[in-house]
């Protein structure tokens, strides 16, 4: 704790501050601020110190430890907050902690996945040190029927904090990837589990992965053309604690309007939409169809015009936008 409580004094301070002042703040000896101030260099933050005017804190490391987090969550939040340097799937984990009575908001978040996985199962890169794998725990009390609506909701929630922490607004390819110059920054899988006799569902997991601190060059030859960061957007690189920690933030809200302000989330959707007007790729289990996009409907499903002229609504499934980029999309 005296660690924290030292990180938050230094933070706070723009200038040089003495041990003896930070050890009277908070009440403990200045043998324990040394000792704090050890720990935090060892943990990579680089703290300054000099003879009769203390410490400085210079730099700070860019991950997503919970000493990070702390500067932008309440100790309380950060309760049901789990921390991993490097994991298989945060979404398994998730799932695990949830299968354990985990309650809703619990997230878990991971500097590195070894076995991150998307849509259709397929592998969803997550190098160490650059992106946020994170995973979120939704428990409504809703029918599997409306979870279309969750996905497109969790969409707006990042969208939301990425435009506030980044100063960058992505859009939506229908469901829920976010484009960004038409390459992909971000994935949003959610998985869910359904109590067999009620129907009722038990949980949700809302596994996103943001592309933030690569370059090109860090991407496999595969992805350099149907993918971006956050960084290469902004020209910048990015604090991914406080954009991990602005990400919570927006679930927190999502879950709390979920479900009363769907106006809101779906105004917001519509209006980072891409993919309404585009000449569309549709696979389906069975064939693989073209058609154009004509609307969002008011349950997030995406009404597509076929050249004989007959509808489609589509609730699920994935699109590819023609003349865009790969396909299958990444
Ligand atoms: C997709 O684009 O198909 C969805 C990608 C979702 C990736 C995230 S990263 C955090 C969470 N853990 C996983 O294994 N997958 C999701």
């Amino acid at each position: 704790m005296t660690k924290l409580n030292v990180l938050k004094i230094l933070r706070e301070t723009n200038d040089y501050i003495s041990g003896e002042k930070i050890s009277s703040q908070l009440g403990v000896s200045r043998a324990a601020v040394n000792t704090a101030v050890k720990t935090l260099r060892k943990m990579g933050y680089k703290i300054h110190s000099v003879t009769n005017k203390g410490y400085l804190l210079q730099e700070t490391p860019n991950n997503l430890s919970s000493v990070e987090l702390s500067a932008y969550l309440s100790a309380e939040r950060l309760h049901k907050i789990h921390c991993m340097e490097s994991i298989g799937s945060t979404n398994n984990h998730l799932r695990e902690l949830a299968l354990h009575q985990a309650p809703n908001g619990t997230a878990v978040i991971a500097n590195e996945q070894t076995n991150g996985h998307g849509r259709k199962g397929r592998n969803f890169l997550s190098p160490k040190d650059y992106g946020i794998y994170l995973s979120y725990l939704f428990r409504p009390k809703t029918l599997p029927a409306d979870t279309t609506s969750i996905t497109a909701w969790s969409a707006v929630a990042v969208i939301r904090a990425i435009e506030k922490i980044c100063g960058i607004c992505p859009n939506i390819k229908w469901v829920n990837d976010l484009i960004i110059n038409q390459k992909k920054v971000c994935g949003i899988l959610t998985e869910m589990s359904v109590e067999g006799e009620s129907g009722q569902i038990q949980y949700i997991l809302i596994g996103i992965g943001v592309n933030v601190n690569e370059e090109n060059q860090d991407f496999p030859d595969s992805l350099r053309n149907i993918a971006t960061s956050l960084s290469m957007e902004t020209g910048k690189k990015i604090c991914r604690a406080e954009l991990a920690a602005e990400i919570i933030n927006e679930l927190d809200n999502l879950t709390q309007a979920w479900p009363f302000s769907k106006e809101e989330y779906l105004n917001s959707y519509r209006k980072y939409d891409i993919t309404v007007g585009k000449e569309l790729l549709i696979q389906q289990a069975d064939c693989t169809k073209k058609g154009i996009a004509t609307e969002i409907t008011d349950t997030f499903s995406l009404l597509v015009q076929y050249g004989d002229d007959s509808l489609e609504t589509l609730s699920s499934g994935e699109v590819s936008i023609l003349n865009f980029y790969g396909n299958p999309p990444y």
